[in-house]
């Protein structure tokens, strides 16, 4: 079944969650395009800000999504998921854990739970629970990536989990590759990186600008931000930080002991780069994206982008 079919859209895209970066506007631009947004309920500092936004985007009528994150770095989950249940908001997307909780929880709310996997033990892990569909993140997606081509994982999960619908994430950054991967059989694409430029994203101009004249080629991926290899443009200050983490760091890593704190020591200085890097003019240029944003070639409205990804076939 195809992505427009399981939810009221025209195309079967999701404009998928990019932390930091998905605001409101943007959420209300992709839905008038056909497509479904969807926003991390993180890119909110209280859950007052986070229903204010749910109230906006419930009622445009239109389908839209909250992405939580279910690891336990998360403390908010709970109540997150609470206000998404209260305004029944149309579907979620589970990223970093156990989709357990929020899938069962939905259920009987009619809410749509997808579940972001990035390998075939989680894909295993995440299937016992039957989520709506899942979202296989593939080795050249943007954020967190996984370490599988689309050849390799997308057949794999289509045998495995014939009932499942499965949604791709990772390298769609034009309507050739797009069409490549519905080709592939996918129920639909969940797009990232090709919507940091777009005129109604927030970030900073310049972090724009590194999305048009920066390529794939300038992508590499780091553990430094959060511990799990995340995707960054390879700006000066990114290799002056190293990709890896460094002596002391891996001692630490070792130690029963340290790890739990040097885990959130990590998490917490790379979250505030990340941070500082997207909203000020900070030194610290440490930009997420994906090798799609080769194809950003000038900062577009949403509608635009849209427009580009799915021409032809109306
Ligand atoms: C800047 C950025 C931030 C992201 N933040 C999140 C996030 O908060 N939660 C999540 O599940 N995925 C996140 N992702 C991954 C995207 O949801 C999606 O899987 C990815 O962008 C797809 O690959 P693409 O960038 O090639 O389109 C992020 C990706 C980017 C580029």
């Amino acid at each position: 079944m195809m992505l427009n079919e399981i939810l009221p859209i025209k195309y079967p895209i999701i404009m998928a969650p990019m932390f930091l970066v998905t605001n409101v506007k943007m959420m209300l631009a992709a839905m008038d395009s056909g497509i479904a947004g969807c926003i991390p309920a993180l890119n909110f500092r209280t859950l007052a800000e986070f229903e204010k936004a749910l109230i906006i985007l419930q009622k445009t009528g239109k389908c839209y999504g909250v992405n939580l994150i279910v690891n336990k770095s998360n403390y908010k989950l709970q109540d997150q998921l609470n206000l998404c249940l209260q305004y029944k908001v149309p579907f979620i997307i589970t990223s970093l854990g156990s989709p357990e909780k929020v899938i069962s929880a939905c259920r009987s709310a009619g809410i749509k739970v997808f579940c972001d996997v990035s390998e075939m033990a989680f894909a295993h892990k995440a299937a016992r629970f039957a989520p709506d569909a899942l979202i296989a993140v593939l080795n050249n997606a943007g954020g967190h990536h996984g370490h599988l081509s689309a050849e390799q994982f997308i057949p794999a999960l289509r045998t495995a989990f014939p009932s499942i619908p499965v949604i791709s994430a990772g390298g769609v950054g034009d309507h050739k590759s797009y069409i490549n991967k519905l080709n592939l059989g996918v129920s639909g694409v969940s797009i990232g990186s090709v919507f940091i430029a777009s005129e109604e994203s927030d970030v900073t101009a310049e972090y724009k600008e590194a999305c048009v004249h920066y390529g794939a080629a300038d992508i590499v991926s780091t553990t430094k931000l959060s511990g799990v290899p995340c995707t960054v443009i390879n700006t000066p200050y990114v290799r002056d930080m190293g990709l890896r983490e460094n002596w002391l760091e891996r001692f630490l890593h070792r130690n029963k002991r340290f790890k739990k704190w040097l885990k959130m020591i990590v998490y917490k200085r790379g979250m505030s780069l990340l941070q500082k890097a997207a909203f000020s003019a900070s030194y610290q240029k440490v930009w997420c994206a994906g090798p799609t944003i080769e194809y950003t070639t000038e900062i577009l409205p949403i509608q635009e982008i849209v427009r580009r990804l799915v021409q032809n076939i109306d």
